[in-house]
């Protein structure tokens, strides 16, 4: 990636790292290592490794974030509590056999829980409906109740400098959803019951997106599609498996990092932020990468 091209954000590289909280001092080691030897020194490297470069002057260090995807912890999708109009057993059956128009259908018109007293609207998500890549962040806040769509206020925009840190964008190879389609009154964080009575539009999208990865933003997304698994501390750094109950010998690898709201209160967590998206785009490159044939 130039440090001039745009990202559709407007922003050179630099200035979305700066976005980010990060100092154009981080840079992928393949980019360190093109600037201090030339592009013949440039293999696809084969683990996300960071590279922080002082001045012009000092040395460059190199530090391993990752050595290897670590230990992959499969665990069951979270359940479903009753909604209040369907046994819940009938009623995720049914979200189950939605195509996207029902889907939209079926959360713009869900009272299954008490969000829908106080929204303006339910929030499906926004994106690329085939996309490879899947971030699912908490519920819609105020502007997100406002407009319809995730992710549209100030944690929106960091988490689109966050995506375009990666060389990605908003729509495009991209889907963004949430745990809960509705607003949490006053932006609290959603309740468990709440995200289960929700998690099966979830678990639909996810279903008919089939993303190669997902990346879970903040604890209430890791307790959606995980469920209750811990800390986000003791999350970060693991590769989960989603399988779908329809698909089941396929296991999507999922990551868990810091929701952007969070982020912007706590900017020394920033940098792990970036680690994650880093692995994450390490992952997402195992994922679409044949393995090799043996010789
Ligand atoms: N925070 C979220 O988790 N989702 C949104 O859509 C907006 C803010």
């Amino acid at each position: 990636m130039s440090d001039g091209n745009p990202h559709g954000t407007g922003l050179t590289r630099r200035q979305l790292l700066h976005e980010m909280g990060l100092s154009s001092q981080w840079r992928l080691r393949e980019q360190a290592l093109a600037g201090r030897a030339g592009k013949a020194a440039l293999a696809p490297p084969p683990t996300a490794i960071l590279a922080v470069a002082g001045d012009a002057t000092a040395a460059v260090e190199v530090f391993e974030v990752v050595e290897a995807v670590e230990a992959v912890e499969v665990l069951a999708p979270a359940p479903v509590a009753s909604s209040a109009a369907l046994p819940a057993v009938d009623r995720e059956q049914q979200i189950a056999r939605l195509d996207w128009d029902g889907l939209r259908h079926s959360v713009a018109e869900c009272r299954a829980c008490g969000l829908c007293e106080e929204r303006r609207q339910a929030v499906l998500g926004v994106g690329d409906r085939r996309a490879e890549w899947l971030f699912i962040g908490e519920g819609p806040g105020v502007e997100e109740d406002a407009r319809g769509e995730p992710f549209v206020g100030p944690a929106g925009q960091l988490l689109d400098a966050m995506l375009a840190a990666i060389d990605l964008q908003r729509g495009e190879n991209v889907y963004i959803a949430n745990a809960v389609k509705c607003r949490p009154p006053g932006n609290r964080t959603p309740e468990s019951a709440e995200i289960a009575t929700c998690a099966p539009y979830l678990r639909r999208q996810i279903a008919l997106i089939q993303p190669r990865l997902i990346v879970l933003l903040g604890r209430a997304a890791a307790n959606a599609v995980l469920g209750d698994s811990g800390s986000l501390a003791s999350m970060r750094g693991k590769t989960f498996e989603y399988r779908d109950a329809d698909n089941a010998e396929t296991a999507i690898p999922v990551l868990v990092s810091y929701h952007p709201a969070y982020l912007l209160r706590t900017l020394q967590d920033k940098a792990k932020a970036w680690e994650d998206l880093c692995r994450a785009r390490m992952l997402m490159r195992a994922a679409t990468t044949p393995a090799s044939l043996p010789a």
